[in-house]
């Protein structure tokens, strides 16, 4: 039988590449290895690479297979999801994953600016009613940009076709590079190793016959950022209120 939630956060508790910061605690104490997780956790120089809203992290462990010289830090803000990468990246003894268990919203407190360079973000709920919930809206790109280094370079991995547009519509106001762009990814060249690693939410929307979308592109910075002001269709197979329901799937 499968763990549940006490046991996993039981175990978590023991990892020690797994930091659990709930805003009270970080309020107490801070965080230490801000600007330092290189020196003091992952013991080298390699570039730190974020999934954002991580889940079960697949892309945190899979990417950090394929990139040993390149540092991983999984974050959300939910544990339970969280110790299956935790589990698997100690089990594979991997020393370049750490999981980071916060709210996206409180980032800046955790990496130095230009601490970062890349962010994937991965399947995240389209927050179709909020733009300021929306993972790659113009709050968060203040944000992201803030940690980022010079590159700026952030992946978006999602089914829905909303949030895609959305993307595509901010980075176009904001006159932001795009590297690499597809509305169907595994029906076009560009599923390589790093693009088909799969994770739990994408498997549940490829079984539903979406399609996946990717888009690569470049946080520049900017005094101020624009956000889009363009009427965006609705996922049909999402209700436009209930994203807190859809998140417990
Ligand atoms: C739809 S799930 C996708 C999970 C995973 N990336 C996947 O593809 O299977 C979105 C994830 O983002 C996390 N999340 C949403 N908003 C967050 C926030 N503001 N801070 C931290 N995590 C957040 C949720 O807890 C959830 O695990």
């Amino acid at each position: 039988m499968g763990k549940n939630k006490l046991q996993k956060f039981e175990d978590m508790t023991g990892y020690p590449h797994v930091f659990q910061y709930p805003f009270s605690v970080l309020q107490e104490k801070g965080f230490e290895m801000k600007g330092r997780w290189n020196e003091l956790f992952f013991k080298n120089n390699h570039p730190i690479v974020l999934e954002l809203g991580c889940g079960k992290g697949e892309y945190t462990v899979g990417l950090a297979q394929l990139f040993p010289d390149k540092n991983f830090i999984g974050i959300d803000i939910k544990g339970a999801r969280m110790w299956s990468g935790a589990k698997l990246a100690l089990e594979n003894q991997l020393s370049n994953v750490a999981f980071l268990r916060t709210h996206i919203e409180l980032i800046n407190h955790f990496f130095a600016p230009g601490e970062v360079s890349e962010i994937w973000i991965t399947f995240p709920d389209p927050q179709m009613a909020k733009v300021n919930k929306r993972m790659t809206s113009t709050r968060f790109m203040k944000l992201y940009r803030e940690i980022l280094n010079d590159k700026g370079l952030i992946h978006l991995k999602t089914d829905s076709n909303f949030m895609f547009t959305y993307t595509g519509e901010m980075i176009k106001a904001n006159h932001f590079p795009v590297l690499v762009e597809t509305n169907d990814l595994y029906n076009s060249n560009l599923a390589d190793e790093i693009l088909s690693i799969q994770t739990y939410y994408e498997q549940q929307w490829l079984d539903r016959g979406l399609n996946i979308k990717y888009i690569r592109f470049i946080c520049e910075p900017s005094e101020t950022y624009i956000e889009p002001e363009v009427e965006i269709e609705q996922d049909p197979y999402r209700s436009f209120n209930r994203s807190k329901r859809s998140e417990k799937k």
